[in-house]
């Protein structure tokens, strides 16, 4: 019979190595969660619900760890946003070490959640807690696809097959990954981007207040060789769009027009009216697209414009043309064409004052105090072309 002292002893011993099995490890990360569950003590109930997302490479891993550090230093300690990091396959994924993992646990307050692409199952260990998933249907060529006009497309436009599988993941997946899913307005970013100014105010609730779906900084024009016949499969969508959705099928009770305002901007894709009535009779093509497109390495948006009819639609058309590997589809322009079908020149907003930073291209660097750039060399001469949506001579 052992002693009462022993008995105390082992019964010590088992209640440790209980608690020890049993009691979840404390991370910071889970500050994330009791944010969002009903205590959420450190924001207001009007906060947005808003997830700053951001496809990573292993080659890339510090340079998205200094953005991280950026975007937390200039905007995102104040307000306290989550963050979705995807890689593209499950070898990517393990690639990125332990000691990296915990640096970005650490710089985000344990806001990140790392996800992945997945082969099959929808499941995936996540480095906080939580789970983020990219099927492999949002991410691998699909099979309808004749392989031997794809590799004729890599041979002669080149681009990888990762780059572009990138394109249409965020031309028509992004928004759907169930990591996402909780959220309402999704910002983007890339790696290799800076701030050059801080940011005290919180740009999406300035979308809120303004009404404003889709958020941006700079647009550009982008290149045709790669993408060929994009303005035309364009076209082609809006025709067989509106005469599918004219009023004949209005007349049918219980069907609804799609939600498409009438004075959405079309005009910002496509050169003055003529352009325009030539696209939506689906007779436009490149002499007719203006090339412009919201550089969206910066983006936020609400979800209901992709989720929307027009854009679902659209998305849907274009896949099956075929579009992103038998040439080089970008989701930059894409994206542009769908704002531009499926809002109104004030449902978008455009931020002027972040000192924004993509690689070494041309950046706003505003004579603000609270930011730090110099107006010299990329940020010299720099025209944010914003003018190019908010046009008000074109109708
Ligand atoms: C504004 O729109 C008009 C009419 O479409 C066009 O001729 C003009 O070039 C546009 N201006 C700019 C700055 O985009
Ligand atoms: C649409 O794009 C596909 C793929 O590039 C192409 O084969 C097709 O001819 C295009 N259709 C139109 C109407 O431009």
């Amino acid at each position: 019979m052992p002693s009462s002292r022993t008995r105390f002893a082992i019964f010590l011993v088992f209640s440790i190595l209980a608690l020890l099995i049993f009691l979840p490890k404390e991370k910071i990360s889970q500050s994330y969660h009791s944010f969002y569950g009903s205590a959420r003590p450190h924001i207001s109930q009007s906060k947005p619900n808003a997830a700053i997302l951001m496809l990573i490479a292993p080659s890339r891993i510090h340079q998205a760890t200094l953005a991280l550090l950026n975007v937390e230093n200039r905007f995102n300690r104040r307000l306290q946003y989550p963050y979705v990091l995807f890689t593209a396959n499950e070898e990517e994924y393990a690639m990125i070490t332990e000691e990296e993992r915990q640096k970005i646990d650490w710089i985000t307050q344990g806001r990140a959640t790392l996800g992945t692409f997945l082969r099959s199952t929808p499941i995936v260990e996540s480095f906080t807690g939580m789970v983020a998933v990219v099927t492999k249907d949002s991410w691998e060529i699909p099979d309808f696809y004749d392989k031997s006009r794809v590799e004729d497309s890599f041979r002669n436009i080149g681009f990888s097959s990762g780059y572009r599988s990138m394109c249409r993941f965020y031309s028509g997946f992004f928004w759907k990954q169930p990591a996402l899913l909780e959220y309402e307005w999704l910002w983007r970013l890339d790696t290799d981007i800076e701030f050059h100014c801080d940011i005290p105010y919180d740009p999406v609730e300035r979308m809120i207040e303004a009404g404003a779906l889709y958020g941006f900084i700079q647009i550009n024009e982008d290149a045709e060789w790669v993408q060929p016949s994009l303005a035309s499969n364009v076209s082609e969508f809006l025709s067989s769009y509106y005469s599918s959705h004219s009023s004949a099928s209005n007349a049918v009770p219980g069907v609804a027009l799609p939600p498409v305002p009438a004075d959405v901007n079309h005009a910002f894709v496509w050169h003055g009216m003529n352009g325009v009535e030539k696209a939506l009779k689906g007779e436009g093509g490149n002499g007719e697209w203006t090339r412009m497109c919201m550089y969206n390495n910066f983006e936020i948006s609400h979800r209901s414009l992709w989720e929307s009819q027009i854009y679902t639609s659209f998305f849907e058309h274009l896949d099956n043309a075929g579009g992103f590997f038998y040439e080089r589809w970008s989701d930059s322009p894409i994206h542009s064409f769908g704002v531009a079908m499926a809002l109104r020149k004030d449902q978008v907003m455009q931020f002027h004052d972040m000192g924004y930073q993509h690689q070494g291209w041309a950046f706003e660097c505003a004579t603000i105090d609270r930011c730090t750039c110099l107006k010299e060399g990329a940020a010299a001469d720099f025209d944010d072309q914003g003018y190019r949506w908010f046009n008000t001579s074109a109708s």
